[in-house]
C-alpha cells in the first residue's frame, strides 16, 4: 500500500470504559458495527456497513497478523490479538481484538469482534513485534521518529 509518510502519524485513544464493536459475514464484509465503532473510526454505520473489515487495514500491520487471523477463525477457534486500526481522516487507534464465530442452530454465520483499549507500553511492543513481522516478509515499514 502507498501512503504520505507525513500522514498516519495522530492517535486517537480509545476510552478505558469502551468496547469496539463489529460483526461481518464469513468473508469478512462488516454487517455490524456499534456506536463506539463509529465515533473512534470517524466511518458513519452507512460508511461501514456492506465494505470489507479491510477499509480500517493500517498500512503498519504486517499482512501475517491477518493471516494468523483467518486460518484461526476458519478453524473455529477464537482469535486474540492487538490491532492498529486506521481511522477515517488517516489518524489511527490500537485495540486488543477478540474476534470468534456467531452461530445460528449450531451453524457458523458469522464472525464477530470485541475490541478493547491497551496500555501504551503494549502498543510500543506490538509495534516493535509488528514490525520484525514486516522485515522477515520483506513487507515495508515505516521508521518514526518522535520529536
Ligand atoms: C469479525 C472481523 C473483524 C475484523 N476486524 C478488523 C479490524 O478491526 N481491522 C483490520 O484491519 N482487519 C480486521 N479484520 C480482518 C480483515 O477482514 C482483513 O483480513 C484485514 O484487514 C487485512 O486485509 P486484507 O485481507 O485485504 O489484506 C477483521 C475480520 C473479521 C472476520
Amino acid at each position: 500500500m502507498e501512503y504520505n509518510e507525513a500522514e498516519f502519524l495522530f492517535e486517537i485513544e480509545v476510552p478505558l470504559e469502551e468496547l469496539i464493536v463489529s460483526r461481518t459475514d464469513l468473508k469478512g464484509v462488516i454487517t455490524y458495527a456499534n456506536n463506539t465503532f463509529c465515533e473512534i473510526s470517524g466511518f458513519s454505520q452507512e460508511e461501514l456497513i456492506g465494505q470489507n473489515h479491510n477499509l480500517v487495514r493500517h498500512p503498519d500491520m504486517p499482512s501475517g497478523a491477518f493471516e494468523d487471523l483467518w486460518k484461526t477463525i476458519k478453524e473455529e477457534k477464537k482469535w486474540n490479538g492487538n490491532v492498529k486500526n486506521i481511522c477515517k481522516n488517516k489518524s489511527f487507534y490500537w485495540v486488543n481484538a477478540t474476534i470468534s464465530g456467531v452461530y445460528k442452530d449450531g451453524k457458523l454465520v458469522e464472525y464477530k469482534s470485541i475490541r478493547v483499549p491497551i496500555s501504551k507500553d503494549e502498543k510500543l511492543e506490538t509495534q516493535k513485534k509488528y514490525d520484525s513481522m514486516k522485515i522477515q516478509n520483506n513487507e515495508k515499514i515505516r521508521h518514526i521518529v518522535y520529536k
